[in-house]
């Protein structure tokens, strides 16, 4: 055994402290602190007024990603953020190009070791439908969190920053992973399945009026009291990677006196999937219901939704959808059951295994 010369004690001493030394170092080092790269699309929230005291008729989607960063340094305090302007529009403009666009990003980014978590900007016309179509081809469990704002970046008491370095807290937070795409917004934690904007113009139009929001953002932490139930993210059977282009899928409105002049419009217009977002329980007018049927019998998918907002769309409850070979919406409602349609008829025409996707996601 190769003989040890004892160590002198000092020695020992020194090493101790300096080993207490380096730990309370490291107490005190900077937190690790999520990695979050924020893709900005446009919006209010990139938006400009003439005025402070503007807070309606501005000019959306007109600020960079880097300002809007540059704006809140306080997002330097929960996470190392890097930004990208994916495109600049108001959202009112979103399409399916940009939808496959920005999925294939957020996929590329969270397979990066280096990135933790995703914000998305957006404007709030259509935030939550590119919430869930993110929902649904996502496929990551890390957090992916839309925000937007109800007020430009130049009025007074604007909503933007604010909802942005909570947007960003939330997606650096442990609490987010595995919830499923979010949306931040008014301190507030919504599912991107059930959330719906629901005023024109106040700040705290999101809401997901029945079945609840997921939590809070309050003194710089989240807080979740519940979850989404139906699959979504990392759960997902769809897949973007391929896709160039997504099925036309047409939402046709219900109310007193329709007629089938739009339904045949959009059939004729190369349509492949209806959602019929009719009166009540998703009901059928009779001078609504043969062109559906005739539609149907032309291997155009049709789906009924309700206009109503809330609730479920049962199978078989206002129509005989068996005898139809039609799906029901369950309590998706018109807009987000095209979104779910037009992936769907990327995998399927089975009106069946469509009523499953129908019941899963
Ligand atoms: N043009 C609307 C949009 O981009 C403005 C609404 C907003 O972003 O709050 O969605």
């Amino acid at each position: 055994m190769l003989y040890r010369k004892p160590v002198p004690f000092f020695t020992v001493v020194f090493a101790f402290v300096a080993l207490l030394a380096g730990n309370a170092h490291a107490d005190t080092a900077a937190p690790h602190l999520a990695n979050v790269t924020i893709l900005a699309t446009g919006g209010t929230i990139a938006g400009s007024g003439s005025t402070s005291t503007t807070t309606i008729g501005y000019t959306a989607a007109t600020v960079g990603v880097n300002s809007l960063i540059q704006a809140v340094p306080e997002l330097n305090k929960v996470a190392h953020v890097t930004g990208e302007q994916v495109f600049q529009i108001a959202s009112e403009n979103m399409n399916n190009e940009y939808w496959l666009t920005l999925g294939k990003r957020v996929n590329e980014l969270l397979a990066r070791p280096d990135v933790d978590g995703i914000v998305i900007t957006h404007g709030t016309d259509t935030l939550e439908e590119t919430a869930y179509f993110l929902d649904l081809v996502v496929k990551s469990h890390k957090p992916v969190v839309l925000v937007g704002a109800m007020r430009p970046s130049t009025a007074l008491s604007a909503d933007g920053p604010i909802n942005l370095y909570n947007a960003v807290l939330l997606a650096a937070s442990h609490e987010a992973v595995g919830q499923g795409v979010l949306v931040a917004m008014n301190d507030q934690i919504h599912a991107a399945r059930d959330v719906s904007k629901t005023n024109t113009s106040t700040p705290d139009t999101f809401k997901t009026t029945e079945l609840g929001m997921l939590g809070y953002i309050q003194g710089n932490h989240p807080y979740f009291y519940h979850r989404a139930m139906r699959k979504h993210t990392a759960d997902t059977e769809f897949d973007i990677s391929k896709l160039q282009s997504l099925p036309q899928v047409d939402i046709v409105y219900g109310y007193a006196n329709m007629g089938p002049a739009a339904l045949n419009a959009f059939v004729a217009g190369g349509a492949k999937g209806i959602i019929h977002a009719g009166v009540g329980d998703g009901s059928l007018a009779n001078k609504v219901k043969p062109a559906l049927v005739a539609a149907r019998k032309q291997g155009v998918l049709i789906v009924r939704a309700s206009r109503v907002g809330q609730g479920i769309v049962a199978r078989n409850g206002e129509a005989n959808d068996d005898e139809l070979d039609f799906v029901a919406a369950d309590t998706l409602n018109p807009q987000k059951a095209r979104i779910l349609l037009m992936l769907a008829l990327t995998r399927t025409s089975d009106s069946k295994e469509i009523q499953r996707i129908f019941y899963t996601y």
